[in-house]
């Protein structure tokens, strides 16, 4: 499984921005979706192209489109905060959704909802900012799985090392795109330093 820390200056001040806890909603949204385009655009390096004529002012010449059908499939809730930025960048992109709790006391992810559109010969985005014990990934990934998908490409925000070795061993053939890879998770599966609850700190709750 290849996991890929994207490393940029540019993420890097944003990161920091969204760990801050004194970070106003307003600003943690929208610096969500400034990082989640700069993962993207790492995500998206080897989608595959289709070579097609073009004429420019000046004369005929050969460039490339995007040959390929994007799924973009956000986690509930906090994925939702990554979504937009996608939209922009494949505007032509089906979305699905999978909804996903965490029980407070024992961590656990409960599924609570599903709805996805064809997956098979798509390029899947699934789009959930932490990956802490790996359990919502894991089950996320399941039922894309079930649904016909092939091709899986997580984006996270921030990643804790008991969520990459839980998708190494049962995901090998996803690929996982990450802002940071953080140090361990605390007693209640907080991962630390981290940024706190994505989701409450998005909307409010
Ligand atoms: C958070 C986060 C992930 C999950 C990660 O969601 O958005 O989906 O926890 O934790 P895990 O790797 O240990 O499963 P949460 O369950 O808090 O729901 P929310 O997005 O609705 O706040
Ligand atoms: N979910 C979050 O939102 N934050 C964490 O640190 C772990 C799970």
């Amino acid at each position: 499984m290849a996991v890929i820390r994207v490393e940029h200056p540019l993420i890097e001040d944003v990161l920091t921005t969204l760990r801050d806890a004194a970070t106003p909603r307003e600003d943690f949204r929208r610096l969500t979706r400034k990082l989640s385009s700069l993962l993207v655009f790492e995500a998206s390096r080897n989608l595959p192209l289709r070579q097609v004529d073009v004429e420019t002012p000046l004369e005929r010449t050969t460039g490339g489109r995007l040959n390929a059908e994007i799924v973009l499939v956000p986690v509930l809730r906090a994925g939702m905060g990554m979504l937009d930025s996608l939209l922009e960048l494949f505007p032509g992109a089906s979305v699905g959704y999978v909804g996903l709790e965490r029980d407070e006391e024992t961590a656990v992810a409960r599924r609570y909802y599903l709805k996805l559109p064809d997956l098979a010969d798509r390029h899947v985005f699934l789009l959930d900012p932490m990956l802490a014990t790996g359990g919502s990934a894991l089950a996320a990934i399941q039922a894309l799985k079930e649904q016909g998908a092939r091709s899986i490409r997580l984006l996270c925000i921030v990643a804790a090392p008991e969520g990459v070795a839980l998708l190494e061993k049962h995901c090998p053939d996803v690929s996982i795109f990450a802002a940071a890879i953080d140090r361990q998770l605390d007693e209640r599966k907080y991962i630390l330093p981290g940024l706190g609850d994505f989701g409450d700190r998005l909307f409010g709750t």
